[in-house]
């Protein structure tokens, strides 16, 4: 089935006047295809905006109504003001835990290995934070900015087991690069 976002755009016109109006592009059934629309719609729809937070919303939004396979969408954003701690940034989804500390659950690896960590099945995962018990597997990939300073974590969760391949680490990958590559905390 095709997929039409709320803010898919219908013409390749791009402003940030324009976000709300983007109501009728229809999206591609191929995973890998998608992601790569999905990367230049959000590339055009954050062009000039530095703000860190509006980055990081815009991004959970538009990846969040562009997937049905995404259930809980967002950031967790390292706490310049405690060492080795997430705290929950911007998201999508049903209430999430506030704070995870780095090693704990699949974020917290994450932000430890500095490396995407994809869970098949989170009740195979040691340590694994159950949020929402209706999560049963997830893709949580690091953000890093300027200097390769690890900012943040992205989580995505799904409540079918297996959602997620390398075709959403590969596209996450790419618009967690594209989004956050010169951004200071
Ligand atoms: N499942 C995550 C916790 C965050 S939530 O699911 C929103 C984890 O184990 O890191």
């Amino acid at each position: 089935m095709p997929h039409a976002p709320f803010w898919g755009p219908g013409e390749l016109r791009y402003t940030s006047q324009m976000a709300e109006s983007f109501n009728s592009k229809v999206l591609t059934d191929d995973r890998t295809q998608r992601y790569a629309e999905v990367a230049d719609e959000i590339a055009s729809v954050l062009d000039g905006e530095p703000n860190l937070t509006a980055r990081m919303a815009t991004v959970a939004s538009m990846l969040a109504s562009s997937f049905d396979h995404y259930f809980w969408t967002g950031f967790y954003v390292v706490d310049p003001a405690k060492e080795n701690e997430l705290v929950v940034g911007p998201y999508q989804g049903t209430l999430g835990c506030l704070r995870i500390a780095f090693g704990r659950g699949v974020c917290g690896a994450a932000a430890a290995e500095r490396r995407t960590i994809l869970v098949p099945d989170v009740e195979a995962f040691p340590g694994h934070i159950a949020c929402d018990s209706r999560s049963r597997s997830e893709i949580v990939t690091p953000v890093f900015g300027a200097d390769g300073a690890l900012l943040a974590v992205f989580d995505v969760d799904a409540t079918e087991p297996a959602a997620f391949d390398e075709r959403d680490q590969v596209g996450i990958e790419r618009v967690l690069r594209e989004t956050f590559a010169t951004a200071r905390p």
